[in-house]
């Protein structure tokens, strides 16, 4: 019976330094490409991943300062639309010259963390309405951000959809975005710390908390 124990515990300990050695990959371009993949199978178009659309939905994210009760309901708040221009975009290097029409927009929070598919399936996309904006033939470029604050959580997805151009659109000074930690931006290539830290709470949520883990999911859909 011991031992039987303690083979459970190091095969866990095994399942935790796994999760811990895949999140070299970023949580947010995995996303796209679950985007792109459900698109793709509705015979949409795919989108381009776009670093400087990416970057400002990072920054839409920290907007909210870590306030998931902000995100939805009746106290809900928006970041006012002039902060592209005039925030998000200096903040992550995006030319103000070229900044695209946000043809669409999904901002998700909750208390636990979530790997792409899941985030995909039952954060983002569960609701026919956050389907209709998925689908939309207007978007050619897309831009996801992801943030777990410090702690381990609230978790913040936000997904901006955009109709400009991907070759001129959302251009980067130099190249490339100012890094924003913490936090994770699609079209980088970039590794995620947040990732690191969410994955390992997410697999102790799991063991351990997951009746605790209460769901306080709200998405605002534009
Ligand atoms: C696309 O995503 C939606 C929402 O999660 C899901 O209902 C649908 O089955 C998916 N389609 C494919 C082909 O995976
Ligand atoms: C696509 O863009 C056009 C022009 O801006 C707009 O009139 C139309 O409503 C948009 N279509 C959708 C599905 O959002
Ligand atoms: C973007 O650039 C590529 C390669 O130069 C070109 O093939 C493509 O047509 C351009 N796309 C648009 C929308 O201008």
């Amino acid at each position: 019976m011991a031992t039987r124990t303690l083979i459970v515990v190091s095969i866990l300990i095994a399942l935790g330094s796994a999760s811990a050695a895949d999140s070299k990959n970023n949580p947010a371009d995995e996303l796209v490409g679950v985007i792109n993949q459900n698109r793709t199978a509705h015979k949409s178009s795919t989108l381009a991943d776009n670093p400087g659309l990416a970057c400002l939905a990072l920054q839409y994210i920290k907007a909210y300062d870590g306030n998931c009760d902000d995100v939805a309901g009746s106290d809900a708040k928006k970041p006012a639309e002039t902060a592209f221009a005039e925030t998000f975009a200096p903040n992550c290097g995006v030319e103000v010259s070229t900044l695209g029409q946000i043809s669409g927009r999904l901002l998700a929070c909750q208390s636990k963390y979530a790997e792409p598919a899941e985030a995909f399936s039952n954060v983002l996309f569960e609701n026919g309405k956050s389907l209709s904006i998925l689908y939309n033939k207007n978007h050619t470029e897309v831009g996801v951000g992801i943030q777990g604050t410090d702690g381990g959580g609230p978790y913040f997805w936000c997904v901006l959809f955009s109709s400009g151009n991907p070759n001129t659109s959302f251009q980067l000074q130099g190249g490339t975005a100012i890094k924003q930690r913490p936090g994770c931006y699609s079209g980088t290539n970039d590794p995620c710390s947040a990732a690191t830290r969410s994955r390992l709470s997410s697999s102790l949520t799991v063991t351990g908390f997951s009746l605790l883990a209460l769901v306080v999911a709200s998405i605002f859909v534009n």
